[in-house]
């Protein structure tokens, strides 16, 4: 391994897995738990499919249906946390976020990407979440409309390695990501 008191090594990992994550639906990191604040403050925690990790902008982007709990959530209070836990690496990765609700023109290219076969994602019929009679009582219809790229741009960052010797670190934007380590 190469010098593991390096604050910006350490965090170039953490971003070099979340690419991947967004390339490699085998990674981990394809799937972190994406937690809001519900709008009577009770945490929700799910399951997303990470889609986008841009390092420059620290932006991650998740797609969603508009009419999910997370975007009434995400409406009332704009911020989330992704979690995310490589087993093989032994790394936590742990993102704080404040979140933009993109839907209709500002997605069209990002919906034309979106495989034909994974659109019905984004247009359950009746809404996610409503009771229905049978367990299969529900239509996926394809509805662009119901599209949206939730743009997650990154406030902090907190990692932990499980190794030999732990190490945790903390990031954040004000500081242009130089880090600090935190005792584990
Ligand atoms: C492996 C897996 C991947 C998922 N990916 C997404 C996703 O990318 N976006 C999404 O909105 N829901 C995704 N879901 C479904 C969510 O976990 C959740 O059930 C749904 O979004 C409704 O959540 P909400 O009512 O809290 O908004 C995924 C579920 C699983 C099991």
């Amino acid at each position: 391994m190469s010098d593991p008191g390096d604050l910006t090594a350490f965090l170039g990992t953490a971003w070099r897995h979340m690419r991947r994550g967004v390339a490699d639906g085998r990674s981990p990191v394809r799937y972190p738990t994406f937690a809001t604040v519900s709008p009577s403050g009770v945490p929700e925690a799910r399951t997303v499919a990470l889609r986008r990790a841009n390092e420059p902008d620290a932006v991650v982007e998740v797609h969603t249906d508009i009419v999910t709990a997370k975007i009434e959530a995400l409406r009332q209070c704009p911020k989330a946390a992704l979690h995310m836990w490589l087993p093989r690496s032994r790394l936590q990765i742990r993102l704080t976020t404040t979140v933009e609700i993109l839907t209709g023109a500002f997605v069209e290219r990002e919906w034309d990407r979106v495989p034909v076969a994974s659109r019905v994602s984004y247009g359950t019929a009746p809404d996610p979440g409503t009771p229905i009679e049978d367990v299969f009582a529900y239509d996926k219809p394809p509805v662009r409309e119901r599209f949206a790229v939730l743009r997650c741009t990154i406030d902090h960052i907190d990692l932990v390695h499980l190794g030999e010797k732990h190490r945790r670190a903390a990031y954040v934007r004000e500081d242009g990501w130089r880090g600090s380590w935190l005792a584990p």
